[in-house]
């Protein structure tokens, strides 16, 4: 069993990542972006006022976040996680030790993905993303680009733009990260689980840098 964090900026590729850890280590990939966005397109009350909040590139409520968050991980299986978006600041990190205490989980590995701020607003200026299945993909890059416009290659649903993919929210998005997740960096090291991976490389490399740390 392995439990697995991904620390990023917004669009350094922390999903993508997750994915690949998904398909071939079998842990089950909990993002907490995606969490929020499924009660978006719920149009529930709560998915409203989320909604306003993720178009803004601002953080959403701890408590609100934990509630989602604990619903997933207890449904988690025995090949243990790999959670991204999750933790985002110090409070959210010391009530994950809380949530992991309780169900008897350890975290094995926290990986920093490290980008820079232009590579990451590329990214996040050519994402689209599947609706239904959530796949990832980049009209910036050849090797990530749908096979066909609009249609998912997974499951033939429709893929769309995020609305929080635009420079004006990517750049709060991006200064929310500097002041309240990259302190986790340090917070991490101490632990000693902090591992570092070059995430401004092809997705394949990067991936190839995590299976090292992981084991192949
Ligand atoms: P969230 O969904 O977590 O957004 P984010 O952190 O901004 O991260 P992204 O999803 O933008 O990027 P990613 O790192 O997953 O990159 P991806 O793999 O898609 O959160 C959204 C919002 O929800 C937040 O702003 C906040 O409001 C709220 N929220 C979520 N969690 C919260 C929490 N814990 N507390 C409070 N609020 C919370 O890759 C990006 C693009 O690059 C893709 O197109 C991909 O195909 C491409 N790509 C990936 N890797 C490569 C590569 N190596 N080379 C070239 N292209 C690549």
């Amino acid at each position: 069993m392995k439990n697995i964090i991904l620390i990023a900026a917004p669009a350094a590729g922390k999903g993508t990542q997750a994915k690949l850890i998904e398909e071939k280590y079998g842990l089950i990939h909990i993002s907490t972006g995606d969490l929020l966005r499924s009660e978006v397109s719920s149009n529930s009350e709560l998915g409203i006022e989320l909604d306003k909040i993720m178009k803004k590139g601002q953080l959403v409520n701890d408590e609100i976040v934990e509630d989602l968050l604990r619903k997933k991980i207890n449904s988690s299986n025995s090949n243990g996680f790999v959670l991204e978006g999750y933790p985002r600041n110090l409070n959210q990190a010391s009530r994950l030790d809380v949530i992991l205490n309780e169900i008897n989980k350890k975290i094995d590995y926290v990986i920093y993905l490290d980008v820079p701020f232009e590579v990451a607003l590329k990214r996040s200026s050519g994402r689209l993303q599947c609706k239904y299945c959530g796949k990832i993909y980049n009209l910036n890059d050849e090797k990530l680009r749908p096979l066909k416009n609009g249609i998912c290659n997974n499951c033939g649903k429709e893929i769309y733009q995020r609305n929080d993919d635009n420079e004006e929210s990517f750049k709060i998005r991006f200064n929310t990260y500097l002041e309240n997740t990259k302190p986790l960096i340090d917070y991490y090291k101490s632990k000693g689980l902090l591992k570092e991976v070059d995430s401004s490389k092809d997705c394949y490399t990067v991936f190839s840098s995590i299976e090292n740390i992981i084991g192949k």
